[in-house]
């Protein structure tokens, strides 16, 4: 799993110290192929670590991934999920992500090491409401 988001570049320095953080992965023979992360704060929560590796793309797989996060999101009553990204805002718009500006980010999201310093600044900042 560190392999596959190191892959890509996505932090994975704070994924031990992180405080309120859920991982899923998807394997077939003893290999990780798909990971996504929650770190929630409150009703908001961080979606991060998202990755499909190279091989296993286009097939849907990120999809099932993030419905998977938002099913468990809400039934946990998180109401707001926020994430960064370089390289997937039309992957995440697609599924009703908005752009959104860092400042409206509730403070904990913004002080967590993704936002802080893991994350380049020019990373997208993109949010979306979950129905409770
Ligand atoms: C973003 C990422 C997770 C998407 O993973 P994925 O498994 O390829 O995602 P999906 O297959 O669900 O969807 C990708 C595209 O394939 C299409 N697709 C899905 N199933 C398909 C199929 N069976 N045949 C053809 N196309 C398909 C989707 O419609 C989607 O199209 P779009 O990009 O135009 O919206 C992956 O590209 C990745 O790991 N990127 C690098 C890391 C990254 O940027 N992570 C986000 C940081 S938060």
């Amino acid at each position: 799993m560190v392999a596959l988001l190191k892959g890509f570049g996505l932090p994975t320095n704070d994924l031990a110290s992180a405080s309120d953080l859920r991982l899923w992965v998807v394997e077939a023979e003893h290999s990780v192929f798909g990971v996504i992360g929650m770190e929630r704060f409150g009703t908001c929560a961080l979606l991060r670590s998202l990755a499909v590796a190279p091989s296993h793309q286009k097939r849907g797989i990120g999809h099932q991934l993030v419905a998977h996060l938002e099913k468990e999101a809400q039934s946990d009553r998180v109401e707001q999920l926020v994430l960064l990204t370089e390289a997937a805002e039309t992957f995440f718009r697609a599924i009703g992500y908005e752009v959104t500006d860092r400042r409206y980010i509730p403070d904990e999201i913004r002080r967590t090491a993704e936002f802080s310093s893991l994350c380049p600044a020019s990373a997208l900042c993109m949010t979306k409401s979950l129905p409770s």
